[in-house]
């Protein structure tokens, strides 16, 4: 690891999502042993950079990239079966290689099912513009039958066959009549579902494993543990801009249990910011800009999903939303990423506080009807030309996006460590 980090690191989201998390870890994985996914599905979307290779990871752990790394794919994740070989297959064909000698998955993992994705397909059809804008990979009901239980599958029960027919059976049964009433539709043939899920069962075998156990071990062993959270705290089930949210503990709040490790497992908290924001599918967005600095934002941020290649909506950096974020996950450092993008601008803009009926709003209030009522106050700043690619110390940045990422600083309380200038691994400067 670089030698800014001692101990074990957790790199979490600050935004609604996309911060450049994947280029992060990638970054702060140069000498760590493991690396964890504990949240989310194959909705996440992190893309790394290395010299003429670019690779997007939606299941995978990043730390698949680096030769010495052990990925774990956590019990918190939601894990689609077909998404993750396709992923596998296609990193494989690449020349990445990944094997149980590099990746394993909790046998505790929730599996995502076709019946997941067909109804996060059907109920956002039928909500029309009323819906959540969600990625429709089974996120959502996937999630929801591991609280209902009893009609969950979990990739331990992919390794019992007999069982497993007999489950899939029963459950598809029971789903083939809530589709039926709820949106008309045919039913759905359950015995190619068991063959296709027993055949992913066989392939998966190899890699499942305790994976709690194998991070409380390299615990023991004082192995350096890499935390990958996927989307960000805004998108948070409990803490994000509710229901505009995903259906995970995406926060930092959600490793323990995603992960299955104490509360001491951690000492650096990683939140990654990017100079501006963005967001994709619905929910209030106060700094929103769409207009031409959104769209100047869009191109030359290239912000479009890297999961569903959606156009992100673009806007202001929103230091209310920040604050909040570094205050509830405990942020001891801060990665400022995509700095480059606002070159050119003539002025930024930064959101330092809400009005709402009238009055100054300090903090932020994870309440959308709250949020769409809010008017951003912004203060403005001298924006910078020229290229930033070229810096290879902070103090060569120039002078206004020196003063631009202290103001951010400021703002969100707490240190701003890494300042990122382009998508490559070296693009990066330390602070
Ligand atoms: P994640 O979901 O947080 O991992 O972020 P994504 O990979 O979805 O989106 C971030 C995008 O920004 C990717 O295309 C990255 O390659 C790119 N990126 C990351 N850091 C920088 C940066 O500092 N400058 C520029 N121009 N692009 C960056
Ligand atoms: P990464 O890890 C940005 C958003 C979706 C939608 C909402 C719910 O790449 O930062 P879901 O399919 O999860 O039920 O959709 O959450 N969303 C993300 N937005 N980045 C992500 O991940 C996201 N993961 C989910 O767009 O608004
Ligand atoms: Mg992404």
């Amino acid at each position: 690891m670089t030698p800014l980090l001692q101990g074990n690191t957790a790199v979490v989201g600050l935004q609604w999502g996309d911060e450049g998390k994947g280029k992060i870890v990638d970054f702060l994985t140069e000498s760590a042993d493991v690396v964890v996914r504990y949240c989310g599905g194959a909705n996440a979307g992190h893309t790394v950079r290395i010299g003429p290779n670019k690779y997007s990871t939606h299941l995978l752990p990043v730390g698949i990239f680096r030769p010495q790394v052990m990925n774990l794919i956590g019990n918190g994740v939601v894990l689609d079966p077909e998404a993750l070989f396709r992923e596998i297959d296609e990193f494989l064909a690449k020349g990445v290689a990944i094997s149980p000698a590099n990746l394993r998955i909790s046998y505790k993992t929730h599996v995502v099912m076709p019946w997941h994705k067909a109804e996060d397909e059907a109920r956002e059809s039928a909500a029309g513009a009323a819906g959540i804008g969600t990625t429709k990979r089974g996120i959502g009901p996937t999630y929801a039958d591991k609280m209902q239980r009893t009609t969950a599958i979990r990739v331990a029960d992919l390794q019992h066959e007999d069982k497993l027919r007999e489950r899939i059976q029963r459950i598809a049964t029971d789903r083939n009549k809530m589709f039926a009433a709820l949106y008309d539709a045919p039913p759905v043939d359950w015995r190619p579902v068991f063959e296709t899920y027993r055949d992913f069962g066989r392939r998966i075998a190899p890699f499942v494993d305790d994976t709690s156990k194998l991070l409380i071990d390299a615990l023991r062993d004082g192995k350096r543990i890499v935390f990958e959270g996927a989307h960000a705290v805004l998108l948070d089930v409990d803490h994000g801009t509710y229901p505009y949210v995903t259906s995970s503990n995406c926060s930092a709040l959600g490793i323990f249990t995603g992960a299955g490790v104490p509360p001491q497992a951690i000492q650096n908290y990683v939140g990654i910011m990017k100079s501006y924001s963005t967001r994709v599918g619905g929910g209030p967005f106060p700094t929103e800009q769409p207009n031409n600095i959104g769209d100047y934002i869009r191109e030359r941020g290239n912000e479009y999903g890297t999961t569903t290649r959606r156009p992100r909506r673009c806007g202001w950096f929103d230091a209310v939303a920040v604050r909040y974020a570094v205050d509830i996950q405990g942020i001891t450092h801060i990665a400022l990423t995509l700095l480059d993008v606002l070159t050119g601008l003539d002025q930024v803009q930064i959101c330092t506080a809400y009005k709402h009926n009238g009055q100054r709003m300090d903090y932020f209030r994870a309440d959308m009807d709250t949020l769409a009522e809010v008017e951003p106050v912004y203060e403005t700043l001298p924006g910078w030309r020229g290229s930033l690619s070229n810096a290879r110390r902070f103090e060569e940045l120039p002078k206004e996006a020196q003063q631009y990422v202290k103001r951010l600083e400021q703002l969100a309380g707490a240190p701003i460590k890494l300042v990122s200038i382009g998508p490559d691994r070296a693009a990066t400067l330390i602070r």
